[in-house]
């Protein structure tokens, strides 16, 4: 997987995006780091740290959906956007990402 990085930004193509179906996630490691990429029905893009900060749930195998994901572990829901859980108290690290002709770009700061 080729990176370029520019200034403190890593920016790396993940690949097309139809390696995650609407509705799922995903997970890539990139720079030794495991980031869940969402795609919604609506075909919006989100990307989060994958290790859910309550015990370690694996969030790309959550359910999405209305720019939320519910961990499968204990049920904490997470904004994608933010990050922060609805109940306030964990958030997870989220990340930029694009699709670019038809590619999924994912930006690391
Ligand atoms: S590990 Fe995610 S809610 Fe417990």
């Amino acid at each position: 997987m080729e990176t370029k990085r520019a200034a403190l930004e890593i920016v790396v193509p993940l690949g097309p995006v139809e390696a995650i179906p609407l509705g799922q996630g995903r997970t890539y490691v990139v720079d030794g780091r495991a980031i869940a990429v969402f795609r919604q029905r609506d075909g919006q893009l989100f990307a989060t740290q994958n290790a859910c900060p309550h015990r370690g749930g694996p969030l790309a195998d959550g359910i999405i959906g209305a720019g939320k994901v519910i961990c499968p572990l204990h049920g904490r829901k997470f904004d994608l956007k933010t990050g922060v859980s609805v109940e306030g108290d964990y958030a997870v690290q989220t990340y930029p990402v694009r699709m670019e002709g038809g590619e999924i770009i994912l930006t690391l700061a």
